[in-house]
């Protein structure tokens, strides 16, 4: 009989904590295995080069888990490494696996939200910059006017465990502030981060009612889950005993209190150092 492996869910850091938990709702029984690579995190300032190399190696450490299928759970990789790897990478290192982001599904439908064709984008730098929102979402939605902000300091306020203090409010009113400010008829706010949802709470504080807030589990698993019915050839070697592994390149038991919000307390983490071989 054929071995059955996790499908692999990659961030920089906990942001990627978001995306998992919607997919096992939407995907109970199936095996998962996730990597933070919380000791290099933030990705967001970071060059495209830093990017693009620490996403490969950690793409290349879930095919040696034996994962046919990894998914970016991080915008900023899925920005600046995702396609120079499916292009140019993956069929040389591995031509019958997959790597999936997260800004495709986003972009697939994110102009259905919007009645006023006005959408604003919070995201990291490096997201940002790359322009990926913008260039995507012209292609599925070419009447859609799209306004970004970079968030800089979201990121390391929750890798830093400070999102739920006051401290918070300030970065997170300065950044809706700047995007409010770039159009009146904004009506849909997409959380282009897989760490925001953590200040979902603050960040509806700051945007008034009318606006929608979009974020990404939901989309990214109802995508996951089309995906896996159009692709049986990677569906059926991918694991069915609701298995669930944790690594980080951090501190464990950092990792394990951030996760267990996640997922209850039950979660042991496991330590791997990437790039240091
Ligand atoms: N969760 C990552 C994202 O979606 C955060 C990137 C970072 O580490 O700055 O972009």
């Amino acid at each position: 009989m054929q071995a059955k492996h996790p499908i692999g869910v990659f961030d920089s850091g906990y942001g990627g904590l978001t995306v998992l938990r919607e997919i096992v709702k939407t995907l109970p029984d199936h095996d998962f295995l996730y990597m933070g690579d919380n000791a290099r995190a933030p990705y967001g300032p970071r060059s495209f080069e830093t990017v693009y190399q620490y996403t490969l190696e950690a793409v290349q450490w879930f095919f040696d888990q034996g994962c046919e299928l990894v998914i970016l759970a991080c915008n900023t990789a899925s920005a600046k490494a995702l396609r120079t790897i499916q292009q140019r990478d993956l069929p040389q290192m591995a031509p019958g696996k997959r790597v999936l982001g997260v800004i495709r599904p986003t972009t697939e439908i994110i102009g259905r939200f919007s009645h006023t064709g006005k959408v604003g984008i919070l995201g990291t730098a490096g997201t940002v910059k790359s322009n990926s929102y913008r260039l995507e979402i012209a292609r599925f939605f070419p009447e859609v006017e799209v306004f970004q902000e970079a968030c800089p300091m979201w990121v390391p306020l929750i890798e830093n465990n400070e999102y739920q203090h006051a401290g918070a409010d300030y970065f997170v009113e300065k950044d809706i502030r700047a995007l409010l400010g770039q159009c009146r008829e904004m009506d849909t706010i997409l959380l282009a981060c897989t760490h925001y949802p953590l200040l979902l709470p603050k960040i509806r504080q700051f945007v008034p009612e009318n606006i929608t807030l979009v974020t990404q589990g939901e989309i990214v698993a109802h995508s996951l889950s089309v995906y896996l019915k159009n692709h049986p050839e990677i569906a059926e070697k991918c694991g069915r005993q609701s298995k669930r592994i944790f690594y980080t390149t951090d501190d464990v038991t950092d990792f394990d209190n951030h996760a267990s919000y996640f997922f209850g307390d039950s979660i042991a983490s496991r330590h791997l150092d990437l790039g240091r071989k």
